[in-house]
């Protein structure tokens, strides 16, 4: 075996978990733009209430945000993977009167995943912040 040839093994075993993440990332943000984009950011409001650091908070909470439902504000959750996922399949079954109709209804389990890991990843590349 050549040294040449010890080498580009090398390479190539290095380059392989990069590649993978970086096609998992892409997926993520893919379904973010495809599902959320048309209604959200992350680092500011549309029609929907910014994403960013929402893990954690409180339905609601954004408080430069008017367009939120009495109905999301009072529904005594807090935002977490968990209720994440069963909200982002069918948001007016999760939280009945939410004004975020079932145009955010995701059906995948797989996609759900994809969005999650993009709201956790606080990657705010695709914001269009005016
Ligand atoms: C058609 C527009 C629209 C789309 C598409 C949409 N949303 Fe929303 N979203 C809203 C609106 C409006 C609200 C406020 C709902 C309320 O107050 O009842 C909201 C609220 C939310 C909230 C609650 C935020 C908070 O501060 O409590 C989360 C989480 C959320 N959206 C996530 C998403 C994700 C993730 C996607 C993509 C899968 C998405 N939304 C797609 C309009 C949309």
């Amino acid at each position: 075996m050549n040294h040449k040839f010890i080498g580009a093994v090398f390479v190539a075993i290095g380059m392989t978990p990069t590649t993978f993440a970086d096609e998992a990332t892409q997926a993520n943000k893919d379904a973010f733009q495809l599902r959320c984009i048309a209604c959200h950011a992350i680092t500011c409001n549309k029609i929907g209430p910014r994403l960013g650091d929402l893990i954690g908070r409180t339905p609601g909470a954004v408080e430069d945000f008017s367009g939120y439902s009495d109905e999301l504000k009072n529904s005594g959750i807090v935002w977490s993977e968990e209720n994440l996922n069963i909200f982002l399949q069918d948001p007016n079954a999760f939280v009945p009167g939410t004004l975020m109709v079932s145009a955010g209804k995701i059906e995948s389990q797989e996609e759900r995943d994809n969005i999650i890991a993009f709201l956790k990843s606080g990657d705010d590349s695709l914001d269009l912040c005016f």
